[in-house]
């Protein structure tokens, strides 16, 4: 079943669905979507380790002030980010070190509201989209979630 707020808008080749919120659209989904969510800085100054969902662990380089979704994508980590990293669903959720996460600005109140949707949620989450990475960040632990809640699409990943 697909949600309401999904439309279908190309039917040759790869389907493309539109996400609306609040009849406004707000990203897309399917094979003709971005990977890399807006300019990527020229330079990776910083490493990330990323704690994969099997337990691996893969280190990346990252660039600083980038947001921790663009880096996995930029580098394949496997982070969803099914609405593109405008804080409207929680498919970017990760899991920081608690020092890390105190050092973070407070989230806004729409990314508590996704928080509240993501799976696996801890008091160290916050979603990957809004986590944009300072000089600070180099060497950081960036945990992903065993899985992860798209109620777009009703179905784990
Ligand atoms: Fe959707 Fe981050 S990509 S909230």
């Amino acid at each position: 079943m697909i949600a309401s707020n999904i439309v279908k808008i190309a039917s040759k080749g790869q389907p493309l669905w539109k996400i609306h919120r609040l009849n406004k659209p707000i990203g897309l989904i399917g094979s003709q979507q971005s990977r890399f969510h807006g300019d990527y800085p020229k330079t990776e100054e910083i490493q990330i380790k990323w704690i994969l969902k099997d337990g691996k662990e893969v280190i990346t380089p990252a660039a600083i002030g980038a947001s921790l979704l663009q880096v996995a994508h930029r580098h394949n980590i496997q982070m969803e980010g099914a609405c593109e990293g405008v804080c409207a669903c929680s498919t970017c959720h990760v899991i920081l070190a608690k020092d890390v996460y105190d050092n973070l600005e407070e989230p806004t109140e729409k990314e508590d509201d996704m928080l509240d949707q993501a799976f696996g949620l801890t008091p160290t989450s916050r979603l990957g989209c809004q986590v944009i990475l300072t000089a600070e960040h180099n060497n950081i632990s960036v945990k992903l979630p065993k899985a992860t809640r798209n109620f777009y699409v009703v179905r784990f990943i």
